[in-house]
């Protein structure tokens, strides 16, 4: 009896051996697992930061470190491009529907600047992250900074939540001077 089992549990042992590499090719031929979108977006926001968002990932969190201010400041207002012939001024209904105004059918995401800022005064769901830019063109601020400040933020307020919206190519120089032109003009309703 005894050598019966002990004769099983030497091929069980075989048996366990012999199919481990099979076992390990099974494995290594799964497909791998789908990543889900989330999973993707961590990726690309924590592994593909570009150098100065690296230098903004801190624990101070608003202030870049391992560079100073003025030198992060420069090194983002030489990124900035401007449109053909210099025109930092548009066309203030494209910029409109740039802004993001949900209630006139615009419906960019790209600009999204209600996200965060108050605009048109008749539009009333807007966001308090970043200053309300209700009479915006009454203030006396020359379009030029207008236009830079929405290509690169960080180029005034370093690390800032705003995103840059220009340097990464989300909105086009002409389109940025769009909504310069809908922050500016006296007949856009942000100035009514
Ligand atoms: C994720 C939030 C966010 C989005 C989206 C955003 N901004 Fe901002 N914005 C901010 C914050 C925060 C500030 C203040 C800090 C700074 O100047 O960077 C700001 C500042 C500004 C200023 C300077 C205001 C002042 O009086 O000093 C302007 C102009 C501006 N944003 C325009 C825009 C425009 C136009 C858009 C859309 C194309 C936009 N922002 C999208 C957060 C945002």
């Amino acid at each position: 009896m005894k050598k019966i089992a002990l004769a099983g549990a030497l091929i069980g042992l075989g048996l366990l051996v012999a199919c481990q590499p099979a076992a390990q090719k099974a494995e290594a031929q799964k497909p791998k697992k789908k990543l889900s979108k989330y999973e993707k977006f961590k990726i690309a926001f924590y592994q593909n930061q570009d150098k100065w968002q690296k230098y903004c990932s801190n624990e101070a969190q608003l202030v870049p470190q391992g560079i100073s201010i003025e030198e992060f400041k420069k090194a983002m207002l030489a990124t900035i491009k401007f449109p053909p012939g210099g025109k930092v001024m548009g066309d203030w209904k494209r910029g409109e529907k740039l802004f993001g105004d949900p209630k006139k059918g615009g419906r960019s995401r790209r600009g999204n600047c209600y996200a965060c800022h108050c605009g048109d005064p008749q539009i009333i769901a807007c966001g308090n992250i970043g200053p309300s830019l209700r009479g915006y063109g009454k203030k006396g601020v020359d379009p030029k900074q207008t236009y830079m400040r929405i290509y690169n933020s960080w180029a005034f307020v370093p690390c800032s939540a705003m995103p840059r919206l220009g340097y990464w190519g989300v909105l086009k120089p002409e389109e940025i001077a769009d909504i310069v032109a809908f922050l500016h003009s006296p007949e856009s309703p942000i100035n009514k």
